[in-house]
């Protein structure tokens, strides 16, 4: 049934394309959102692609705009109404059309507030219909309503749909849509719907197809990628061993995974599977047991201790990342001094770093035992502060080693140098000919920086 959708949302493709191929038309789109919303970002932009518009990242000379929100923490709902503020105006001039997808069109309230305060939206799209924005489009084109087009109900997954990959070398491959696990700060399960997992061969076929276009890197996306479950007896550590197989693809990376699912079989095939980088995102959130508790994570100080200790053991000179939540109702100095601890304990590689934010409709923000801003940013800089000298000691271990590099490309502030990562992900600078893009190379470590490397090939 599915199949059947996605090609009468081909047939909509080629009506707007009629209507357009005369015309010279161009796109912008923000993505504003984790790698998810970027992969969907590049699915929109293949729909756009195909009804000949061409992408611009100059926002005022767009014919159609799209805003691929999120939802995630306040700052993004702030980020979102501001930019819709500076395109009424570019609306006005060029009387282009406006979209508006992704996580935070699933929430009620926002959708009500666009209505209200901000009527020259012309398209309002969620995570579950994103497959339909071709036929939104068309209806748009044709008629000049207004369209809201937001399902409740977990979307399926739809196979084939038009994409155009922001890179060349490395691609993103979503593996699983939605979220079972309702962390009682996350927003995410209730804006992306439940677990669901696309069949091993749809995933297998994509990745191939990836290979054969000369892609080297596959990163795997989904929420909790290790409850992936393609059928019976075929989880993630299967799905892992049959990407490891496929011809040209060099590197595999995955987030996220959740340290409560991370099963022997996973760690195993991590350790077995050559390809598989040996860099695991471990989000741990807080090292309170307590403060996990509330969070509904699962799983307790303890436990996240052994089972880092365990991956460090089985899979020799991993290299560990992490996020972390600051500020949670009912944090004491003591829950903090407890993350301040797993932190050290761990050593990680990168640690992502987030203040509380509180989100309508979670359990979090109903509970009155709230911290206050001003500790919230105390513990942060503190957390801060322990990060970054781990992380310049850290760096230091690999100055004078040898790393391999796949390098992506020049370096975003100067023209001259290549950067690339390694297979822990750090950035690696060097000074090299333009040849080396796309390739995994040798390089010599000469120099740390808090950020990146330098070294030579
Ligand atoms: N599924 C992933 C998380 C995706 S969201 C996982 O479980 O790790 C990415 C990160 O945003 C989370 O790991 C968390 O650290 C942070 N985050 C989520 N909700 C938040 C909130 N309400 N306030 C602050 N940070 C939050
Ligand atoms: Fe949110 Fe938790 Fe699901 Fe991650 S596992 S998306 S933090 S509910
Ligand atoms: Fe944001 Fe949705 Fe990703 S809320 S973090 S874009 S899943």
């Amino acid at each position: 049934m599915s199949l059947n959708e996605v090609e009468k949302q081909k047939e909509y493709i080629k009506k707007v394309y009629e209507i357009n191929k005369e015309k010279e038309l161009k796109y912008y789109i923000l993505t504003m959102g984790c790698s998810l919303n970027e992969n969907d970002s590049e699915k929109i932009s293949g729909i756009l692609e195909e009804m000949n518009y061409k992408k611009t990242d100059n926002i005022k000379e767009a014919n159609f705009i799209v805003f691929n929100t999120c939802c995630i923490r306040e700052n993004a709902e702030d980020r979102l109404f501001g930019k819709l503020g500076e395109v009424k105006k570019i609306k006005k001039e060029n009387n282009s059309i406006i979209a508006i997808g992704g996580c935070m069109m699933q929430e009620k309230h926002i959708i009500e507030k666009l209505k209200k305060s901000y009527p020259f939206v012309d398209i309002i799209f969620g995570t579950h219909t994103l497959h339909k924005l071709p036929e939104d489009v068309y209806i748009k084109l044709k008629t000049s309503k207004k369209i809201e087009d937001i399902l409740d109900i977990d979307g399926k997954i739809y196979e084939d749909l038009p994409i155009k990959r922001a890179d060349k070398i490395k691609a993103q491959v979503t593996i699983m849509y939605g979220c079972n696990n309702f962390c009682s700060y996350c927003i995410v399960p209730y804006v992306r719907g439940r677990e669901r997992s696309r069949k091993p061969e749809d995933i297998l076929k994509e990745v191939e197809q990836l290979s054969l276009q000369g892609y080297k890197e596959i990163m795997l996306l989904g929420q909790n990628v290790n409850s992936y479950h393609g059928r019976e007896n075929y989880g993630f550590a299967e799905l892992l061993r049959d990407i490891n197989k496929i011809e040209g693809i060099e590197r595999i990376r995955f987030i996220s995974p959740h340290p409560k699912d991370f099963t022997q079989d996973v760690i195993q095939a991590i350790a077995d599977c050559e390809k598989v980088c040996k860099c695991i995102h471990l989000p741990l959130q807080s090292g309170s047991s307590k403060i996990l508790k509330s969070m509904n994570r699962k799983y307790t100080k303890e436990q996240f201790l052994n089972l880092a200790n365990e991956i460090k053991e089985k899979i020799p000179n991993v290299a560990l990342t992490t996020d972390i939540i600051v500020g949670f109702p009912g944090e004491t100095e003591e829950d903090f001094e407890d993350t301040l601890d797993v932190v050290k304990k761990v050593g990680f590689e990168q640690v992502f770093m987030f203040i509380f934010s509180r989100r309508v409709g979670t359990v979090a923000d109903e509970m009155n035992n709230q911290i206050s801003e001003e500790i919230k940013h105390i513990r942060f800089n503190k957390l801060k502060e322990l990060v970054e000298s781990q992380i310049e000691k850290n760096n230091e271990k690999y100055v004078g080693t040898i790393q391999k590099v796949l390098v992506d490309g020049t370096s975003k502030n100067n023209e001259h140098t290549l950067s690339g990562r390694t297979d822990s992900n750090k950035v690696v600078v060097i000074e090299a000919d333009k040849k080396y893009i796309g390739n995994i190379v040798n390089v010599k470590i000469t120099e740390d920086c808090m950020w990146y490397l330098k070294g030579e090939i």
